[in-house]
C-alpha cells in the first residue's frame, strides 16, 4: 500500500485565502484591521525563522503585525510590561510570545500574563481549562492544524482509536483533547509508556509530537492508518554534500507510508498549517473583541 499525502501546504494556503478575505470584509464594512504582535525574545535561530514567517504572513492577509524583539538577557519584569501594553493596546487582537523562552524568565508566568481573549495561541490557563471542559477558547495553532486536516480527510473521526505520541502542554495535551472533544478513543503515549509499539498499532489515527527524528518505524503503524507528522528535525544529510542537512518528521516517512492509508510529509504538513491557524485565531480574537 502507498499512502495518500495530505498537502498541508495546499490547504494552508485555502485557509490563508479565506482568512484574507475575512480580513478585507473587517476592513471594508467595519474599518477595523486585525493586528498580531509576536514577541521574540533573544536570538533562537529556528525561533527567528518562525517569527519572520509568522510576521511575513501576517502582511500578506492584510493584517496588521507587530513584531517585539527583545535581548536575551531582558528582565521578567521588562517582558511582563511589554504584554502588559500589548493587552492595553487596542489595535493588538492577538498575542504571541515565542517559545522557548532563555532559562531565567518564568514561561508560565508570561503566558498567563496575557489578556485571554488575546492568547492566539491558546496557551492560557483559562484557555486550557475552556479546551479541556469543551467550552468556546482560543484553540492551539498546531494540533487545531492537525485536527482540521484530519476532519478534512475523514468526515467525522466519532469513535476512530486515536493515539497521540507526546505529551507537551504545546501539542500532545490540547491535541487528546480535541480529538476527545471529536469522539476518538484517545491515548497518549510518551517516553515512559510500555510496549508503544503495540499501543500505536492500534490506532486508526497517530499524531506524532516527540520532537525525535523519525522515531517511529513504519512497523508500528496499523494499515491503512492515518499518520499526523507533527515533529520538524533537522538532521545531517552526508548524501547532499558535506555540511548538509535536511528535515525529517518524527515519522519514518519511507517505511510508514507503505503501510499507512494516510500521510503528513515534512516539510510541507503541518508546519504551514500551523502558521494559517495562527492567523485565523488572530481573526477569531478580533472578532470577539469587537462583538
Ligand atoms: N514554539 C514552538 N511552537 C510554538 C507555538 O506554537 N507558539 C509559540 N508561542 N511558541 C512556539
Amino acid at each position: 500500500m502507498t499512502a495518500q499525502i495530505i498537502d498541508g501546504k495546499a490547504f494552508a494556503a485555502t485557509i490563508r485565502d479565506k482568512v484574507a478575505g475575512h480580513v478585507a470584509r473587517l476592513k471594508a464594512d467595519h474599518d477595523i484591521v486585525p493586528g498580531l504582535a509576536v514577541v521574540l525574545v533573544g536570538e533562537d535561530p529556528a525561533s527567528q525563522v518562525y517569527v519572520r514567517s509568522k510576521g511575513k504572513q501576517t502582511v500578506e492577509v492584510g493584517m496588521q503585525s507587530f513584531e517585539h524583539k527583545l535581548d536575551v538577557n531582558t528582565s521578567e519584569a521588562n517582558l511582563l510590561a511589554l504584554v502588559e501594553r500589548l493587552n492595553g493596546d487596542p489595535a493588538v487582537h492577538g498575542i504571541l510570545v515565542q517559545l522557548p523562552l532563555p532559562k531565567h524568565l518564568d514561561e508560565d508566568l508570561v503566558i498567563n500574563a496575557i489578556d485571554p481573549a488575546k492568547d492566539v495561541d491558546g496557551f492560557h490557563i483559562s484557555n486550557v481549562g475552556l479546551l479541556s471542559t469543551g467550552q468556546k477558547s482560543m484553540v492551539p495553532c498546531t494540533p487545531l492544524g492537525c485536527l482540521m486536516m484530519l476532519r478534512d480527510f475523514h468526515g467525522s473521526l466519532s469513535g476512530m482509536d486515536a493515539v497521540v505520541i507526546g505529551r507537551s502542554n504545546i501539542v500532545g495535551k490540547p491535541m487528546a483533547q480535541l480529538l476527545l472533544g471529536d469522539s476518538c478513543t484517545v491515548t497518549i503515549a510518551h517516553s515512559r509508556t510500555r510496549d508503544i509499539a503495540d499501543v500505536v498499532r492500534r490506532a486508526d489515527i497517530v499524531v506524532a509530537a516527540v520532537g525525535r527524528p523519525e522515531m517511529v518505524p513504519g512497523d508500528w503503524i496499523k494499515p491503512g492508518a492515518t499518520v499526523i507528522d507533527v515533529g520538524i528535525n533537522r538532521i545531517d544529510a552526508p548524501e547532499k554534500g558535506e555540511g548538509k542537512t535536511r528535515l525529517v518528521g518524527d515519522v519514518d516517512f519511507a517505511s510508514a507510508s507503505r503501510v499507512a492509508g494516510a500521510i503528513t510529509p515534512v516539510p510541507g504538513g503541518v508546519g504551514p498549517m500551523t502558521i494559517a491557524c495562527l492567523l485565523a485565531n488572530t481573526v477569531t480574537a478580533c472578532c470577539r473583541a469587537n462583538g
